[in-house]
């Protein structure tokens, strides 16, 4: 080292200054570091250097375990149907639009009217929002649920009944049906529901939403349902066909790794999706409809997903109780787990430890929120949480 800086500052530096921005080699192995550059090292500081710089690392590219993403990503045939679409880059008008809108109708079984592609199923809660609530009507939804919804309408200046989750954290619905009124104008239910994993059985959801659009919209987010494997769980998809008023949101983020490239659906009356269809801002992005219209041919490699993910939730369920924590039973892509301490901690210890975990999700505070990585990545997650739910 010809650096006029001190080995013993730089160590300090390195392993208690890291937040500075400061671009790090890659961790060496102590042993490395010992015998290249600071042959007088003493091996506590070494092994604190590669700690720190580890954690660094992880701090620069953690594994994502935050977002519910498709580990695995879009399927290859999916993307080669992205990369043979790509002269469509330059052209207004793609036709990919309706041959996605027709394969997704076919796919769920409705006429191709009764669906709108949107850029990514966000802009079906906040279409939905707007369509229902710009006269000034009222939203009820559970807490804590999916927030796009609720966030909106709130930025919209609408009031936002908020219903808390049952003991079980799922969806309280007899408490929601307490809270409906003539001025609320859309019900959002998420089901399975995020954070919390929970799924509302199928007659007790279907009761619910049944009689609830016979006196305001129901709108019914879907986002997880591939992933479901509970044998009595049906969508609601039938429940539009009857021609109730009902929305049923499904994503292309989810099942289908496309979360980047933003592709959503709502399934609806043909008169609801037309007024929908007025608030949005544009259509959907042409090669990523194009690998969406592959990706739902390609049921090989949604099974193959679902099975790596059903994997995955095993590996972090048995990690969860051999520790003596609980969770909420899942059937998403992610599990809600009670820690037992405040989310920040937990959310530190992980990122130090090379793992980005979901946010808070208050009132729960200390519960947190992990995605289902590979089943690889789950394993490499299982060898630290001892670690970090020691504290
Ligand atoms: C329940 C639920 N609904 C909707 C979405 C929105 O997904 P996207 O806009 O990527 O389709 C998400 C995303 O995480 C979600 O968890």
């Amino acid at each position: 080292m010809t650096s006029p800086v001190t080995r013993r500052a730089w160590l300090r530096t390195t392993s208690l200054g890291l937040g500075a921005g400061l671009m790090l080699p890659a961790a060496l192995p102590a042993e490395a570091l010992a015998e290249a550059a600071w042959p007088r090292a003493t091996r506590d500081e070494l092994e604190r250097y590669a700690r720190s710089v580890a954690a660094e690392r992880a701090r620069v590219a953690p594994i994502r375990l935050a977002s519910n993403e498709n580990p695995f990503g879009m399927s290859p045939r999916a993307k080669q149907a992205m990369l043979d679409a790509y002269d469509e880059h330059n052209k207004y008008g793609s036709p990919s639009y309706d041959v996605l809108r027709a394969a997704f109708a076919k796919q769920v079984g409705v006429p191709a009217d009764h669906v709108m592609v949107t850029q990514g199923s966000n802009e079906v809660l906040c279409v939905a929002t707007l369509a229902h609530g710009i006269r000034g009507a009222e939203i009820l939804a559970a807490d804590p649920t999916f927030e796009a919804l609720p966030t909106y309408a709130a930025h919209m200046g609408l009031t936002v009944h908020r219903v808390p989750l049952d003991a079980n954290h799922a969806h309280d619905l007899d408490a929601m049906d307490r809270r409906l009124t003539s001025a609320i104008g859309l019900v959002f239910v998420c089901n399975p529901n995020n954070p919390t994993g929970t799924l509302v059985a199928d007659a007790r959801v279907r009761d619910y939403v049944k009689h609830t659009s016979a006196r305001t919209t129901v709108l019914v987010d879907e986002a997880y349902h591939d992933f479901v494997t509970e044998p009595s769980y049906r969508s609601m998809v039938d429940l539009v066909l009857e021609g109730r008023n009902v929305i049923v949101l499904r994503t292309a983020s989810k099942i289908h790794g496309l979360a980047g490239c933003r592709i959503g659906f709502a399934i609806a009356r043909p008169d609801i999706i037309k007024r929908m269809q007025g608030f949005t801002t544009g259509v959907p992005n042409a090669l990523a409809a194009r690998a969406a219209i592959a990706a739902i041919a390609d049921t090989e490699w949604q099974r193959f997903c679902v099975e790596q993910n059903t994997q995955g939730q095993a590996i972090l369920r048995d990690a969860v109780k051999a520790l003596g924590k609980s969770q909420t039973p899942s059937h998403t892509n992610f599990a809600f787990l009670h820690a037992g301490q405040p989310h920040a901690a937990v959310h530190k210890a992980c990122l130090d430890r090379g793992f980005l975990i979901g946010r808070a999700f208050p009132p729960y505070s200390d519960w947190v929120r992990v995605s289902i990585g590979t089943p690889d990545e789950m394993r490499a997650f299982a060898r630290v949480l001892p670690d970090v739910l020691r504290g």
